[in-house]
C-alpha cells in the first residue's frame, strides 16, 4: 500500500511557536489541526530514546556537552524551554514513549527521523523501534526516516512493512539511487534550500514520494510543489496552510 502522506507535516513539532522536539509542541501543532509532526530521537548514556535534535545540549537546553554523556535522570534534571521564551521555562526533554503517548491521545501521525548520537546508528534504531512495536500500531501513519542508512537498514531487519524514507543532506551521497532501492523507502527527503529541478526529476522517475525540508514560505512550496514534491516540513505548518493549500 503506498504511504498517504498529508501535506504539511510539523516540524519539530512547530518549531517556530514551541521549543522543538517537545510534548509541548506536539499539542501545538495538534491544536492547529496538523494531521502529522516529525520529530527527532536519540538515546541518553543509558539508553533511554529521548525527542532531541543535536548531538549537544548546548543550543536547546540549560545543560552542556554530549547528549550521549547524560543518563537519562540527568537530562531530566534540564530546562529545554527557557532558551525558547518565558511561557516554557521549566519544560522538560521528553522521552519518546511520552510523545507516543501524546500522538495517540491526539490522533496524529508521525514521521520518526532516528537521529544517532555519532557511533550509535544501529541501537537507535532497534531501541526505538523496539519502543514503538510495542506501542504504536497505526502503521499507515508512520514513517521512519533517518539521514544514517545502517538506521534504516534496522528498520528493515525489524519492521520490514513498515514505511521508510531516505532523508538526504544538501550534498547527497553520490549511492543515493542505491541506497534508495536497497533500503526499499517509500519518500525520499530533501534539503529545500539546495534541491534541484533535476534532482527532484530522478526521485520522480524512482517513483518515490517526496517531502522536502524545512520549508517556512508559501512561495518555496508553491515552486517546489510546481517540480513534483509532494510534501513539506514546516515550523509554521498555519502560514503553509493558509498560503499555499487555502481557497481564497
Ligand atoms: O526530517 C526532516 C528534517 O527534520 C531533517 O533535518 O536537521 O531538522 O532534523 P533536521
Ligand atoms: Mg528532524
Amino acid at each position: 500500500m503506498p504511504l498517504k502522506l498529508p501535506k504539511i507535516i510539523g516540524h519539530r513539532g512547530c518549531a517556530a511557536y514551541a521549543p522543538e522536539n517537545t510534548l509541548e509542541g506536539i499539542h501545538m501543532a495538534a491544536d492547529m489541526g496538523v494531521e502529522w509532526v516529525e520529530f527527532d530521537v536519540k538515546l541518553t548514556k543509558d539508553e533511554v530514546p529521548i525527542l532531541f535534535h543535536d548531538s549537544t545540549l548546548d543550543r536547546t537546553t540549560s545543560g552542556t556537552g554530549n547528549v550521549a554523556d547524560r543518563t537519562y535522570k540527568e537530562i531530566m534534571e534540564l530546562d529545554c524551554g527557557s532558551w525558547f521564551g518565558e511561557s516554557f521555562i521549566g519544560i522538560q526533554i521528553p522521552t519518546l514513549e511520552q510523545a507516543i503517548d501524546v500522538l495517540i491521545e491526539r490522533g496524529l501521525g508521525l514521521n520518526l527521523e532516528i537521529k544517532p548520537c555519532p557511533g550509535r546508528e544501529k541501537e537507535t534504531a532497534e531501541i526505538a523501534l523496539d519502543l514503538l512495536s510495542t506501542i504504536w500500531d497505526d502503521h499507515d501513519r508512520l514513517l521512519i526516516s533517518s539521514l544514517q542508512p545502517v538506521s534504516l537498514e534496522v528498520a528493515c531487519d525489524m519492521a520490514a512493512d513498515w514505511h521508510r524514507g531516505l532523508l538526504l543532506p544538501e550534498e547527497w551521497p553520490e549511492n543515493w539511487a542505491e541506497l534508495v532501492d536497497y533500503l526499499q523507502v517509500s519518500t525520499v527527503n530533501v534539503n529545500a534550500n539546495n534541491v534541484t529541478r533535476d534532482q527532484i526529476e530522478s526521485i520522480i522517475d524512482k517513483e518515490k514520494q517526496i517531502l522536502a525540508y524545512t520549508v517556512n514560505n508559501p512561495d518555496q512550496a508553491r515552486l517546489l510543489q510546481s517540480w513534483g514534491v509532494d510534501g513539506f516540513f514546516s515550523d509554521c505548518p498555519d502560514v503553509l496552510e493558509e498560503g499555499i493549500f487555502s481557497v481564497h
